[in-house]
């Protein structure tokens, strides 16, 4: 009689083969497993820096952006379909009416392992506490400079301090592993940069310093005239801190270095020297309802159009973010060298 052997590690691989098939992940055509949710929920905004926005911005009519119940839905169904992070972005975030009972809520979908928020900080002096207590995990908030005139500058009339006093309120609420945000431009604010961590290290904040993008049409400043190089500005951070390469892969854009002796993460996110496409793990929902498939590319799909279809399904809508995960673009085709717009929606709609 015909034995057979069935070693006790077979029935381990089965478990596993079984729980990747049952579980349905969304996977694009060059196998990259979409786990992260970038979510607008708003296009305004209460500042207007110089490389995301025009001074004289149109914002959308209320009734084409996507409802608080609208949002929870997509988030929702993004969930069930593998997405772990979502982080939520704007324009504003926080000048989102009803912003903190759409956290509440998100916070509370079962499988979601981390609800983010990127804002600009001048709200969270109020902010930061209801947040936390809503069950936001983390933060990154915006900071350019450290001079209240250039920040006037950079937002074209925003107050340095509101961002200050924000900062130490999310400190105080208890937040952790915030984020700094930096947009260097040449010669705007990259000559602030050692400063800018020094006070990150003194708050126990990671800081990310951002190269430019090329969205939208800016007229404040020539975006070629303005790019400096994330290894242009980690030399100069080089002379004054020690920076030694971090091996942490956190899945974002972002390449770190720790400073010997502090807690801190330095990272440098470098979409035109440092193409970090390849491990892309991500789409964005715009304020209106469209999936983006890449920031840099315009490959989207119209999900507004298939939740307000009168008599649409859910299985419609899995259909339809299937499908769209599959026209997601390799990478992004930004060129430093040229100075025309390549992307033609400002930052605004996406939220980075
Ligand atoms: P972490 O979760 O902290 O890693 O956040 P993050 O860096 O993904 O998000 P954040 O909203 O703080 O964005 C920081 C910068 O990274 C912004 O300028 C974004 O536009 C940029 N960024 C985020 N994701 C992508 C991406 O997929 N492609 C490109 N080119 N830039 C991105
Ligand atoms: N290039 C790079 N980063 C940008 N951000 C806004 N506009 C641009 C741009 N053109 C950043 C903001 C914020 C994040 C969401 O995106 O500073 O930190
Ligand atoms: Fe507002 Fe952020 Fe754009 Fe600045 S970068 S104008 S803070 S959305």
């Amino acid at each position: 009689m015909l034995r057979v052997f069935n070693p006790p590690w077979r029935e381990f691989v089965t478990i596993n083969v079984m729980q990747k098939l049952l579980t349905p992940t969304l996977v694009d055509r060059f196998g990259r497993e979409i786990r992260y949710l970038r979510m607008s929920v708003t296009d305004r905004c209460d500042l207007r820096c110089v490389y995301c926005m025009a001074e004289d911005m149109t914002f959308l009519p209320r009734k084409e952006v996507l409802s608080l119940e609208e949002l929870e839905q997509l988030a929702q169904m993004f969930v069930g379909l593998g997405v772990q992070k979502i982080r939520l972005t704007g324009g504003e975030p926080l000048v989102r009416q009803g912003i903190v009972s759409l956290v509440e809520k998100l916070a509370a979908i079962e499988g979601l392992q981390e609800l983010c928020m990127t804002t600009n900080g001048t709200r969270l002096a109020e902010m930061a506490e209801p947040l936390r207590a809503a069950g936001l995990s983390r933060l990154n908030i915006s900071l350019d400079t450290l001079s209240a005139d250039k920040f006037h500058t950079m937002t074209r009339h925003g107050q340095l301090a509101n961002v200050l006093q924000g900062i130490k309120a999310s400190i105080a609420a208890g937040f952790r592993h915030t984020k700094l945000n930096c947009v260097a431009l040449k010669h705007y604010n990259a000559d602030e940069a050692g400063q800018l961590v020094e006070f990150a290290l003194s708050h126990n904040l990671d800081i990310s310093f951002i190269e430019e993008m090329p969205m939208g049409e800016v007229t404040s400043h020539g975006r070629v005239a303005e790019y400096i190089s994330s290894d242009e500005l980690r030399a100069e951070l080089s002379r004054h801190f020690n920076l030694v390469p971090s091996a942490e892969q956190t899945g974002g854009p972002a390449r770190y270095w720790t400073v010997a002796g502090a807690q801190s993460k330095v990272g440098f996110i470098s979409p035109h020297s440092h193409n970090f496409c390849g491990s892309c793990n991500r789409v964005r929902l715009t304020a209106t309802g469209k999936l983006l498939l890449c920031l840099g590319q315009e490959h989207s799909r119209d999900l507004r159009h298939v939740l307000r279809r009168p008599g649409s399904t859910n299985e419609e809508l899995e259909a339809a973010i299937r499908e769209a995960v599959q026209i997601k673009p390799e990478a992004h085709s930004f060129d430093v060298q040229s100075s025309d717009v390549q992307v033609v929606r400002f930052m605004n709609m996406t939220g980075g």
